[in-house]
């Protein structure tokens, strides 16, 4: 019998996409067969870019690396994971606080399905970047390349002068 291909998903808004998150994708690709990255189509807060649009700076990024699939969700985790099959939710973890924020989230999440939540440290020299102090930096007009990766500070920076 074929053994069962390891599915992780890595939800989350990506508003946008920083340094921190990819390189959690990038070392959450290795612990799976596969890893489906979740953009949440609808955060509770209104997000700077669309669906689409995060989504597509995602795929940007990641588009050679065949284990990683990118795409929007609404809802629930637990029901994405259902759909896609997956087994485990991969969360990066920047500090004690995230730690608050997170463990309700993965109790919870193991109550709402069956899919497991593994943490991953963010890597120091990136444990600082946040989305929403790109959001601040960039409506101010600074220098997003420590946070976001060249492309991305590009598009990103296009889509802020365009709102
Ligand atoms: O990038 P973020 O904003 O820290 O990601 C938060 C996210 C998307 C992981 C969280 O808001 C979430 O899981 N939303 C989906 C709704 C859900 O499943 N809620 C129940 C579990 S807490």
């Amino acid at each position: 019998m074929a053994a069962q291909k390891r599915i992780g998903v890595y939800p989350g808004s990506f508003d946008p996409v920083t340094r921190g998150h990819l390189d959690i994708i990038a070392r959450g690709a290795d612990l799976f067969d596969r890893l489906v990255v979740g953009v949440l189509a609808n955060p509770e807060k209104a997000p700077s870019l669309s669906p689409e649009e995060r989504v597509e700076l995602i795929r940007g990024e990641v588009k050679d690396d065949p284990r990683v699939e990118v795409r929007p969700f609404e809802g629930l985790v637990a029901r994405l994971c259902d759909e896609v099959g997956a087994r485990w939710i991969l969360r990066g973890v920047r500090s004690e606080a995230d730690l608050t924020t997170e463990l309700p989230m993965a109790l919870s999440n193991r109550l709402l399905g069956k899919a497991e939540t593994v943490f991953l440290p963010a890597r120091a020299e990136l444990a600082f970047i946040s989305s929403r102090l790109v959001r601040d930096i960039a409506r101010l007009g600074g220098d997003l390349s420590p946070f976001l990766t060249p492309r991305v500070a590009r598009e990103y920076a296009r889509s802020f002068r365009k709102a």
